[in-house]
This record gives structure tokens, sequence and C-alpha cells, in this order.
């Protein structure tokens, strides 16, 4: 069995398989001319500049773009509100009572449908609540949530004063929750009395409460009351007050769009990169609204019609970019769910499409993987017939998943689109365009009309066709983030001074010979599990808190449906003797740090990590250790008997 599996992955792969555009799309696809392309790349402030004009602005820019790496600035002097154009505008339209977020809880029967209407009340209701509680323009939000409607409500309402909201994803812990607060300096704190996950309550309240312990910048937190009897929940004096009061509050209170500069900080968001502490990227307002406005409707060929599901977390840029501001300011109907793909059964996902008629799925290569592997009589049991567009993102798909995906979700005729982005880019910048594109299945194939990305060699120079490389971008485009929040220099470090005049985006690629990208994955310290990004140091740093590690050391390793796992390396103090036990409790320990998805697949005990004579870790040994290859260079080790060492504890682990 498993050798036909992978004959088969092989066999896929060396095909030259492609997928011309559908009909529908080559005739009726939002662009079908392949001359955008060459428009585009002819000049890309016209191009961004015509995009522009689908965006609503209070004053027009001078300047449709300044400043050279590695600072920029998009439509300076123009003026704008997202959240106007994500909701006021559509409002003159027949879109009113168009339905702008219908959302599937977890629990079986939860459902709640918002028309523009409805999240234009809601929304301003919000917002009025935010400024009686002290809320500024410029005072920074953090918003601590599930995939409730009620987080969209929260975005948009910051957006619409001008407060920059930071997200922090429902599943991180009380420690990241804090250290996100505080590396912004949050004055507010919106969160729920719980979230569900597989049938159980993620307890966000409580987490918030333990991390507010240390967090002085907050004044007020607003609690969503969504799982539990609201009697049951300790809310604290002064501090907490309840969203549905606050909104009773409100009654039918608007509040005024800012008018805002182009450049005004529209949200934070934390990432994680090669050092202990995640950084917070900063995305601006006019820029960002016409990068996810414009690659929403071209790569999704969003149509009004249309019923379209990212099944992404908010948590996570996906969300913010293809859940929240790009749909809606399309004025898309956009389906949001609440829980996990396999609650309260594995066909979850495919119910939720055929009971809404779902015609556009955006999902992630993990969550692919997870299917195939669940079998296909779930999604047989379901009417998928009105999919006409499948996208995934995240990480790179292999081409087995990609054809399942084609196969068994989309009927053998819906095309995908592999879509490769980043937080820092804020929007898709490799990907087929539907009307336009031949695709290969694994393959994000090529850059979106006015994006110049390239593959490099170490000294920058290009890799021809047919070679592999570093990612790097060559050109400016609008929704890309303008800084590390607070910490400028490492902005500049981490992205543009590898490369003069390039951003490098800590991606390796390759270039077939018909000059398709094949995204091969991060060449840092950064993971990739199951599609979220976690950074190696911040693992270690959480496993060296505990009193009785030493030292550690984690890695990549291959993992079928997650892509990545984690596997930590690490050594105990002396005295302390390991044990499974201890084993499983620093696996909990660096979960309650950071968070359930950073928990380590695998951890070794070993007496001693492989170093370097001037102490540094070589952590690639480790994972020829842990990939069963053949040991690279050893030369730099400076006792090479570790080595043998770690291999045999590894080998006796079972593996
Ligand atoms: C990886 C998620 C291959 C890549 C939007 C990137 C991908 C990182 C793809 C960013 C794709 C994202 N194919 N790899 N289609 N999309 N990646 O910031 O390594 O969470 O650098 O943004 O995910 O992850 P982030």
């Amino acid at each position: 069995m498993e050798e036909t599996k992978k004959g088969r992955i092989e066999a896929l792969l060396h095909e030259d398989r492609r997928f011309a555009p559908a009909e529908s799309f080559t005739a009726n696809a939002n662009w079908k001319d392949p001359s955008i392309y060459e428009k585009a790349s002819s000049d890309i402030f016209a191009f961004w500049e015509e995009m522009a004009q689908q965006i609503d602005w209070f004053k027009p820019w001078d300047k449709v773009f300044e400043g050279e790496s590695p600072n920029f600035k998009w439509f300076s002097g123009a003026k704008t509100n997202v959240c106007y154009n994500c909701v006021d505008r559509h409002l003159t339209t027949w879109r009113k009572n168009k339905a702008a977020i219908i959302w599937e809880g977890e629990p079986r029967h939860s459902r709640r449908v918002l028309t523009y209407q409805d999240l234009y009340r809601e929304v301003n209701r919000c917002a009025a609540a935010m400024k009686r509680l002290g809320v500024q323009k410029g005072d920074r939000v953090a918003l601590y949530m599930g995939m409730i409607p009620e987080l969209a409500i929260s975005m948009l309402a910051c957006a619409r004063i001008g407060a920059p909201h930071t997200v922090v994803f429902g599943g991180f812990s009380p420690d990241a929750l804090r250290d996100r607060i505080n590396d912004c300096g949050a004055k507010m704190l919106i969160t729920a009395d719980g979230a569900w996950r597989r049938g159980n309550r993620v307890p966000l309240k409580e987490n918030a409460d333990e991390a507010l312990k240390g967090c002085p910048t907050i004044d007020k937190v607003i609690v969503v009351n969504h799982c539990v009897d609201a009697r049951d929940v300790e809310m604290e004096g002064y501090r907490d007050v309840w969203w549905h009061r606050e909104m009773d509050r409100s009654g039918n209170t608007v509040v005024k769009p800012e008018e805002l500069d182009a450049e005004h900080p529209l949200y934070i968001l934390y990432t994680s990169g090669t050092t202990g502490k995640p950084k917070g990227l900063l995305h601006t307002t006019g820029g960002y609204l016409v990068g996810v406005h414009t690659t929403t409707k071209y790569v999704f060929d969003l149509k009004d019609n249309d019923t379209y599901w990212c099944a992404a977390d908010i948590g996570w840029v996906t969300g913010h970019s293809y859940i929240v501001y790009g749909p809606l300011s399309n004025g898309a109907t956009g389906v949001m769910y609440e829980g996990a793909p396999n609650h309260p059964h594995r066909g979850r996902f495919w119910q939720i499409i055929e009971r809404n008629q779902v015609n556009i799925l955006y999902t992630a290569p993990t969550a692919i993987r997870a299917f195939m592997a669940w079998g296909k009589e779930f999604p047989e049991q379901y009417d998928l017939s009105s999919l006409r567009l499948m996208g995934t993102v995240g990480e790179p798909i292999n081409p087995e998943a990609w054809m399942w995906y084609r196969e068994f979700i989309g009927g053998n005729k819906t095309p995908i689109v592999d879509t490769w982005w980043q937080t820092e880019t804020g929007m898709t910048l490799i990907t087929p365009l539907p009307g336009l594109v031949e695709t290969k299945p694994g393959s994000a194939t090529f850059p979106f009309p006015g994006i110049e990305a390239d593959i490099v060699d170490e000294s920058g120079e290009t890799v021809p066709f047919g070679g592999g490389g570093y990612l790097v971008l060559k050109n400016p485009w609008p929704a890309m983030a303008r800084t590390i929040w607070g910490d400028p220099e490492r902005w500049y470090d981490q992205y543009w001074s590898r490369f003069p005049g390039m951003y490098f985006t800590g991606d390796s690629a390759k270039r077939d010979e018909d000059g398709y990208y094949w995204i091969l994955g991060r060449v840092d310290d950064v993971l990739n599990v199951a599609g979220h990004r976690i950074g190696t140091m911040e693992v270690e740093s959480a496993l060296v808190s505990h009193p009785a590690v030493a030292e550690a050391a984690v890695i990549g390793i291959s993992h079928a449906i997650k892509g990545q796992a984690i596997a930590a390396f690490t050594t105990l103090v002396s005295g302390i003797e390991g044990d499974k036990k201890l084993i499983e409790q620093l696996r909990q320990h660096v979960a309650e740090k950071i968070g359930p998805i950073a928990r380590p697949e695998k951890l070794f005990l070993t007496h001693e990590l492989p170093k370097t004579r001037s102490g540094k870790i070589m952590r690639r040994l480790l994972r020829d250790i842990a990939e069963g290859q053949i040991m690279s260079d050893t030369t730099t080790l400076a006792d090479p008997g570790v080595l043998e060492q770690i291999k045999e504890q590894y080998e006796e682990s079972g593996n």
C-alpha cells in the first residue's frame, strides 16, 4: 500500500499535468484578457491607480507611491475609511439587504445571517460603545475571540474610528496574549466567555483574566456572552463590561467614519519570525484596502451572486484579508464557520457547502490532507455541485492533495487557485487567475499582475528557469506591511537587508522551464505546522523556561497531514532524571506557554546537543537525524561523538 502511494505521488510529480482554464471562466471571468499582465507590469503605479478607482475615497491622493526601501507610502495625501468601504457604501445600493455574513456556529443548529444593513447597525453600535469606554483614534484594541460575527464587527468598528486592532488567535495562551497586548500597548480588550472547538469551550475569558494580570495598559474589557450563562462568568468590577449591555446602551447611535489618511494604521498582526519574540506587522489603510479588494475580486473571480467561504481563522492574516476586508469591500456574501471540520462529524465542511450552496471555497492544504485521510465517503454524501472555484493557501500543496481536492471536492471540473502570500504581504502575490492561467498541480503558477517576483541565488542574481533559490519581490505592492510595530530596525534587517533593493520572503522556490513558480518552503528558522507559522526560537524559549530544562533545539520534521511537525531535542539540568512523564510535562508546558498548536509532536531528552566550536547549535544535523538522512558536513562540530549518542537515543525512542 505504502509503495503504491509513493509511486502515485512520483507519477503525479513527473507527469506534466496541466489544467486549462474552464470554459465558463475564459468566457466570464472578471479578468479574461491576458494583456492585463503586460499592461500592469508596463506601469505598476498606473495599474494600481486604476485598481484604486474601485475604492471610495473622501479625498484623492497626491501621489500613488513614494519612498524607498524599507519605507513606503501608497496613495499619500488621500483620505478614506476601510469600514466605510466594507459597509456604508453598500447601503445605497441593492446590496443593503444582501447577506454579508452567513455564520454557522459549531453546535449543531446555531446560525445567524447579517445583511449589510445589519452589519452597519452592529458596527455603529460597537464603535459607539468603544468610544464611550474611552477608545480614541490611534489607540490600539486587542481582540481575542473565536470565529463569531462579533469579531468581524469589532474589527470594522475599530477601522471606523481609526483605532488599530490586533487580533490574537483564540488558540493562543494567556502568555502569548499578554505579550501581544504589551507589545502594542493596547487600551481595550474585546473577548468572549468562550469559543466552541470540537464540542469543548475554549476558556477565553479565563485566559484573558490570567493574561491581564500583567497588562497595565488595558483599561476596559468587553466580553461577548457566547457559550455559557452570563451569571456564571466572573466579571472584574470596574474593568469588565458585557458586550450585549453596551450594545443596548448604544441604541441606534451612528458613528461617523473617521476620514483617515491612507497611511493611518489599520491593524497590527503578530507572526512568528526567527527570534523568540513574535513581531507585529503593521498594515495601513488605503493601500491595504486596494490590494485586498483587487485580489479578492480577480483571484476568486468574485461575482455578486456568489456565496464565498474562506475557511481560515480570522486570527491569521488570511482571515483578515479574505474573510473580512476583501470580501466585504466587494459587497460579497461570505460564510463564516466557528468550529472544527470534524465536529460533530467529518462531513461538516461538505454539509456547510451543501446547505449554503457555496460557490467558492478557500482552505489550507493541511485541511485537504486531513480530508483525504478521512476518506472520500464523507464528501460523497453531500451535493458539492455548487462549487465553481476552490483555493488553497498557507503552505505548499503536494500534487496528490491538489488532485484529490480537484477530483473529490471539485467534481473534476472546478479550477483551483493555489495562492502564495504572507502576513507581511497582506495580499496574495503568486497565484493563478482562473480565467487566464493554465494550472499545474502543486504550483502557485505566476505573480499577480503588477508583482515582480524573482528567484535569486546567494548573491542576488536571478536563477534561470529550471533552477531554484530564494524567493524575492522586486517592486512594491500596495498591501505590503509598512513596518514592524515598535521595531523598524528589525523590519529592515529581516526583509530588506539580505538582497539590497529587494524584499526577501524567507521562502525558497524553483521555477520550471515554463516559468511556473513552485514554492518549496521556509529557509529560515520558521516552521509551518498545519499552515501555522511557528518560530523554532519561540518553542525553544518556552522549553527553557521550564525549570528542568537546560537547553533545547527545535526542528521541523515532515508530517503527512500537518506538512511539518515540531521535534524538540532537550537537555536537562544536571541532577534531573528524565522519564516519559517529564517528556509529557514538557510538551504540555509548551502548549501552555504558546498555545496547543506549538506542542512538540516529538520530544527527545539528550545528554548534549551538537554544537560548533563557538557554541552554536547545529540544527541541520538534528534535522538529518530526524529525517534519517546521511549527515551533512560535520567537520565544524566541536564533539562529533555527541551525534552518535543522539542518534542512538533517537532510534531507541522508536523512530
Ligand atoms: C507559506 C499565510 C506554499 C510560505 C498567508 C510563506 C505557502 C508563509 C503558500 C506565510 C502557498 C503561504 N504555497 N507556501 N500557496 N502560502 N505559504 O504569514 O512559507 O501565516 O512564507 O501567511 O506560508 O505564512 P503566513
